[in-house]
Formats: structure tokens, C-alpha cells, sequence
């Protein structure tokens, strides 16, 4: 299984890679804002019955893909499935999914470097919520500036993927993560003590089913799978370096819980500030930008703990920026035969071309717009809601269908060697639960049905 090419040869490597990929952004930033785009309460509950029933069995069944294959995601069906090249097809879906997440998050995790300067320097101290709203509308809308931290975060995402990830990735998450999540919970503490902070509380506890529509229902599907990382086929390369005999429930449990923990504590931390300081939940991408400076602003030594929190965010970004890059190289590598160097510096070219034309659709060329949405948010809306979900679907009905039972059992039970008690039901749900309840939130959620 040696492959000096790939980045990650190991076991705990590549489970802190996978963890690494899922917890970033979409928890802190993208999380938030699409529960309060999509009425709160409800939303959160759908989340989380999506997580539990379809993105714990789908990771699971990503990684058996791989590990049975032991290769990428489009070498996978070439040897799981050597008749049917269609399946091909799937991992070119994933590649696409790939480019234009990474386009579109690179502008993101550049922001974030853009706050680490402006904590460093003062930049919030002694503003009120209005003033810290306009700081974001005027950076994010001015056209040189997050060019620039995009490049930023391009490259550093590029050095670290040619000089190769494995150990600076188990050293990240093991370290790291457990200092953001204290630090989490700090902010947690400090949200829900402000001054009318029980609205919040209530706004993301609190179901309520009265403005919650189907188009909600497919953004929650959209935010598990995007959040998971699942459904383009990158766990599908993590799969092939986990070793035959750990329990793949056990370790989609632990990734899948960890993610939905940090993306549940986002939520407390951004919610009640959100009504506390009489900002909007709808408010859209700019949320957490806006509102956690303003909590910041509220608490002794906020300058040390917005520095510390965007440093961290910056972190988390970078885990899931190096999977999202270490996909595209892999390929490039072993599909087109280029030098790992080639391969980084010519994708990371292109990402950022096409991740200039998202970051300038917030400003100067919001006026060009498809399907009403700017370039930006529909390269969101396209990947997460979408790509991701028809992924996930492929990878059900090929696993549950096309494959023979019997070999999917070897795969989970390690030749009959783990007890996998659970199979039954994992097969269950392959088979029949999550492809029906996908094309169905799918096609409701598309036309719009019950809006
Ligand atoms: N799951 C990552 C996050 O939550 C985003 C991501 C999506 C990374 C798809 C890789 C692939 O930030």
C-alpha cells in the first residue's frame, strides 16, 4: 500500500485527514447561516436525522469502497466494477464537485486570515454591530484585498500538500482541534450570559415546522453532505489507507459526531449574540463574520480570544483546503500522469481564477447572476445541495445494487473476523432508506414542492 505518491500512507493518518476534511468551515461558517437562512429549530432537527441515517452509513460506505479498491475514486470502479465504465462517471462528478468547492472556500479561508490581521490590529475594538457588519460588506465587496488572501491561503494550502501532509495533519487535528473546541465553548459561555439571549436559544432549539419548507429540508441534506464531506468521492481515497480490520462504524460515528458537536456549538456561540445584538439570522455567508467579532468586542481580553479563534478557524479551513487539493493533485497525478509539483502549481491556477470570479460576484460583478443567484452562491448552492447529494446516491446504488452482498459483508466484517452486528441494518439503508430518501428530498426540494 506504499505510494510515495499520495499523501496519506497511514492508518491514524488518513481517520485524522478524514476528520481533518469534514471539520472546517462548513461547521463554523456555512452551518449557522444556513439554519437561520432556513428557520432555525427545525432545520437543526432534520440535520441531525440526516447525519445519523444517511451521512453515517454513506461515509461508511465511502470508505469501504476504497478500502476494498484500495484506490482513488475513479480507479475505484475500474476495479470493483471493471465491466461498467459508467460508474466512471461518479468520480468525474466528484472532480468537478471538487474544483468549484475549492474555489469557492479558498476566498473563504481567505477571509479569515483578513480577520486574524484585523483582531491583531484592533480593527473591531469599540465598534458597534453596525460598524463591524460594514467592515465585512467593504472588505468582502472591494476587489483587490481578498484576492489576495485568496492567493494567500492557495499557496500555503499548495506548500503543505508538495511537501507532503501526513504528519502535519495528524499533528494539526490532534492538537489543534481540541483547542478550538475549548475555545468553542468559551464562546458558547459568553453568547448565552449576554442580554437577551434566550431568543437565540429558542430560535435554534425550538422546531418550528410553520416556515419550514421542502427547499429547507434539501439545504439540510446539502449542509450534512457538504459538511461531511461526503458524496465526491474524497473518503473514498481516505478509505484505502484505513486499516482492514477497524470498524468503520466506529470511526464514521466518532468523525460524524465530533462534526455535528463543533457545528452544534457554533450554533450557541453565534445565536443568541445574533438576537442579543438585534442582528439578522437570515443574514446570509457574512453571520459569523459579523456577529462573532461583536461577542468578541463583549468579553475581558476579546482581542486574545478573537486572534485565538480565527487562527484556529484559519486551521480548520486548512485541513479541509488540503483534502479538497490533495483529491484534485491525485488525480492529476494518477490519471494524468503529471509531477506532484506540476500537478499543485497548474490546479491551484485554476482555483484561483475561478475562485477570483466567486470572490469578485460579491462585489464589483454582483450584477451577473444565473438562476438569481451570484457565481459565488451558486457554486455553493450547485456543490452542497446538489453534486454532493447525486454523489451519495451513485455511491448507495452501486454499493447496495450493483455489488454482491457478500462482498460488502467481507468488507465491513473484515472476512467475517469483526462481528458487525450492525450490517443488517447498514444494508438496510444502503439498499433502500437513503437512495429513496434521497431522490425524494432531492426532486421535492428541486421543484420546489410544499414551498
Ligand atoms: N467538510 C468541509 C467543511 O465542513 C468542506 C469540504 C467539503 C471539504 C467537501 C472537502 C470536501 O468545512
Amino acid at each position: 500500500m506504499e505510494n510515495n505518491q499520495r499523501g496519506f500512507t497511514s492508518n491514524i493518518g488518513a481517520i485524522a485527514a478524514a476528520a481533518g476534511s469534514a471539520i472546517g468551515l462548513g461547521n463554523i461558517w456555512r452551518f449557522p447561516y444556513t439554519l437561520g437562512q432556513n428557520g432555525g429549530g427545525a432545520f437543526l432537527l432534520i440535520y441531525i436525522i440526516f447525519v445519523i441515517f444517511l451521512g453515517v452509513p454513506l461515509m461508511m460506505t465511502e470508505f469501504a469502497i476504497g478500502r476494498r479498491s484500495q484506490s482513488n475514486v475513479v480507479g475505484a470502479y475500474r476495479v470493483l466494477s471493471p465491466k461498467h465504465k459508467g460508474w466512471m462517471g461518479i468520480g468525474i462528478l466528484g472532480l468537478i464537485c471538487g474544483f468549484m468547492i475549492y474555489s469557492f472556500y479558498s476566498v473563504v479561508a481567505g477571509w479569515t486570515l483578513n480577520y486574524i490581521a484585523l483582531s491583531a490590529t484592533g480593527g473591531f475594538a469599540g465598534k458597534d454591530a453596525a460598524a463591524v457588519g460594514e467592515i465585512f460588506t467593504q472588505f468582502t465587496q472591494s476587489s483587490y484585498l481578498p484576492l489576495i488572501t485568496q492567493a494567500a491561503f492557495l499557496i500555503l494550502t499548495g506548500v503543505i500538500v508538495v511537501m507532503g501532509v501526513q504528519k502535519g495533519i495528524e499533528k494539526f487535528t490532534k492538537i489543534l482541534m481540541p483547542i478550538l473546541f475549548l475555545l468553542m465553548i468559551l464562546l458558547c459561555v459568553r453568547s448565552v450570559t449576554l442580554d437577551g439571549a434566550s431568543e437565540g436559544l429558542k430560535f435554534l432549539f425550538k422546531p418550528d415546522f410553520n416556515n419550514f419548507t421542502a427547499t429547507g429540508v434539501l439545504s439540510a441534506l446539502g449542509q450534512a453532505m457538504f459538511s461531511l464531506s461526503i458524496g465526491m468521492g474524497l473518503l473514498v481515497t481516505y478509505g484505502s489507507y484505513i486499516r482492514k480490520n477497524d470498524d468503520l462504524l466506529k470511526t464514521s460515528v466518532c468523525i460524524a459526531g465530533t462534526d455535528t458537536l463543533i457545528a452544534l456549538l457554533a450554533g450557541i456561540a453565534i445565536f443568541p449574540a445574533v438576537f442579543a445584538f438585534g442582528l439578522s439570522p437570515e443574514s446570509g455567508p457574512s453571520l459569523v463574520f459579523i456577529t462573532l467579532p461583536n461577542v468578541f468586542n463583549n468579553m475581558p481580553l476579546g482581542m486574545v480570544f478573537a486572534i485565538l479563534f480565527f487562527v484556529l478557524l484559519a486551521i480548520a479551513a486548512l485541513t479541509s483546503t488540503i483534502s479538497l487539493l490533495e483529491i484534485l493533485v491525485l488525480w492529476a497525478v494518477e490519471e494524468l500522469k503529471m509531477k506532484r509539483i506540476t500537478a499543485t502549481i497548474l490546479i491551484s491556477f485554476v482555483i484561483f481564477a475561478i475562485g477570483a470570479v466567486c470572490s469578485l460576484s460579491l462585489g464589483s460583478w454582483s450584477d451577473f447572476t444565473i438562476g438569481g443567484l451570484c457565481v459565488f452562491d451558486l457554486f455553493d448552492e450547485l456543490t452542497a445541495t446538489y453534486f454532493m447529494p447525486i454523489g451519495a446516491l451513485a455511491f448507495t446504488i452501486f454499493f447496495g445494487w450493483f455489488y454482491r452482498k457478500e462482498e460488502v459483508w467481507n468488507e465491513l466484517s473484515n472476512g467475517g473476523t469483526l462481528k458487525a452486528k450492525y450490517f443488517k441494518i447498514y444494508y438496510f439503508i444502503i439498499r433502500y432508506i437513503a437512495p429513496l430518501a434521497l431522490i425524494i428530498v432531492l426532486i421535492t426540494g428541486a421543484l420546489g414542492i410544499g414551498n
